[in-house]
């Protein structure tokens, strides 16, 4: 799908932040877990969830997704090895977590994905799982994963060697399921909605500070209790609106219901501290997570230099931060974000290719990128590639704000992973996107 998004001066109005990616994937492996009869509210009905959602079901779950509702339901058999390969499509959250439940779980199974998947490296997960008990053997490092019958042991430890959330989280689950005590140390802080999600629901974990980042223990003895469950929204997706406001040049953006948990939402500090005009209300607390709604109007943006720590925190916002970039006055140096390499798409070598594109200066280095704020405005139509990648799609579908003859991106139909009525919601607000 080629979408155009044509030039716009004005947006405005308000918008429903759409569910979570992390936390509906993370709902559904524990509410499988705890066999019991769960009700999910706010559920993301992206193509990334339901390929966990269908992955589940063919374990054994009973999940029904139906009038924006998940039904989790009891089942008389508990998990049982798939036949046929576990397809998770282009969900790496997916895939990383079903290898910690599927191993905690003493299960068989195969994993496979769609193209970007079957690139992207799963022995970070596979390596300590097979430290733990288990048996998985991979495609020189990447799937398809086949996991062979295992058993975990007791007491497990693992320093993660690089800041993953899905790393962490697959281990938490394996020990989970395995009803086994696991402890994951992580160098720096990542998103810990696994953890927040294991409490809620009843489970023992001791989270602490440990130099830069946190040492985690789930310490087996109380069961999941099934209590109801609503997913806050994705801040991720709240970054392309807020970040479309912030360059356009009349906007006033009212975004309710945005996941605000302070692992996820670095961006907004980063954005204030560029000279963006945006103010949170109503924060409150939802689940464990944090919730608030967002009101965000047009600003001058200035360059930032972007670093270390807080680079795990808004991984997934590089490539609307790096639009911000392009729109601001200055320099913007982002660097130690060597994993973005290995997300959906090598998403430097992605940005870099729209920048150019685009005529904004900017240098590419194996870990970050330098923009120089600054479009050129072409005379010739502009075609972008997402590279298959549903926030390089977005991202680019965005800067078209900046462009007078707007912007044709390649390739967009991997938006429905994450934010399904992403077009619906800029047409809302005043942006058209159409397909070419
Ligand atoms: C995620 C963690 C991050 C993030 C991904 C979702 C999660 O990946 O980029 O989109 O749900 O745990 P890493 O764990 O690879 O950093």
């Amino acid at each position: 799908m080629k979408l155009f998004a044509k030039n716009t001066a004005k947006l405005n109005g308000k918008v429903i932040c759409p569910g979570d990616k992390s936390i509906s994937q993370r709902v559904l492996i524990i509410g499988s877990l705890s066999n019991q009869n769960i009700l999910v509210s706010g559920f993301l009905d992206g193509e990334d969830p339901l390929s966990t959602l269908r992955s589940l079901n063919q374990i054994g779950s009973d999940i029904l997704f139906e009038e924006g509702i998940v039904k989790i339901s009891r089942r008389d058999v508990a998990f049982n090895s798939p036949v046929t390969p576990v397809d998770l499509g282009n969900s790496g959250t997916g895939m990383r977590l079903m290898m910690g439940l599927i191993c905690g779980s003493g299960m068989q199974a195969s994993l496979i994905g769609d193209e970007s998947l079957m690139r992207r490296p799963m022995d970070r997960v596979a390596s300590p799982l097979n430290q733990m008990g288990a048996n998985i053997v991979t495609s020189n490092g990447t799937p398809p994963v086949i996991i062979n019958k295992t058993d975990i042991i007791e007491g497990f430890s693992y320093e993660l060697p690089v800041a993953s959330a899905q790393v962490k989280s697959a281990i938490l689950l394996a020990g989970v399921a395995a009803n086994k005590q696991v402890t994951v140390i992580e160098p720096s802080i990542t998103r810990d909605h696994t953890e927040l999600m294991l409490q809620y629901f009843g489970l023992n974990i001791d989270s602490k500070v440990h130099g830069s980042g946190k040492k985690i223990t789930f310490i087996p003895g109380n069961k999941i209790t099934a209590i109801d469950y609503k997913v806050v929204g994705d801040f991720s997706s709240a970054a392309f609106l807020i970040v479309a406001a912030l360059i356009a040049d009349d906007a006033e953006l009212h975004i309710k219901n945005v996941g605000l948990n302070p692992t996820r939402c670095g961006l907004i500090n980063i954005l204030i501290e560029m000279g963006g005009s945006i103010e949170i209300k109503n924060e409150k607390d939802l689940c464990n997570e944090v919730v608030g709604d967002i009101t965000v109007k047009s600003s001058k943006l200035k360059g930032i230099d972007v670093s270390g720590k807080i680079i795990a925190n808004i991984i997934d916002e590089i490539p609307i931060l790096s639009i911000a970039a392009a729109a601001a006055s200055g320099e913007t140096n982002i660097s130690d974000a060597k994993e973005l390499r290995v997300k959906e798409s090598d998403r430097l070598e992605a940005i870099s290719s729209g920048l150019l594109a685009l005529g904004v200066e900017h240098k590419l280095f194996e870990d970050g990128i330098s923009i120089t704020g600054g479009f050129l405005q072409k005379d010739e139509s502009i075609e972008i590639d997402s590279f298959g990648d549903h926030r390089i799609a977005m991202s680019f579908l965005i800067s078209s704000l900046c462009i007078k003859n707007g912007v044709s991106v390649n390739d967009c139909s991997n938006i429905y992973t994450s934010y399904p009525n992403f077009i619906e919601t800029m047409h809302k607000l005043g942006m058209h996107i159409n397909e070419e």
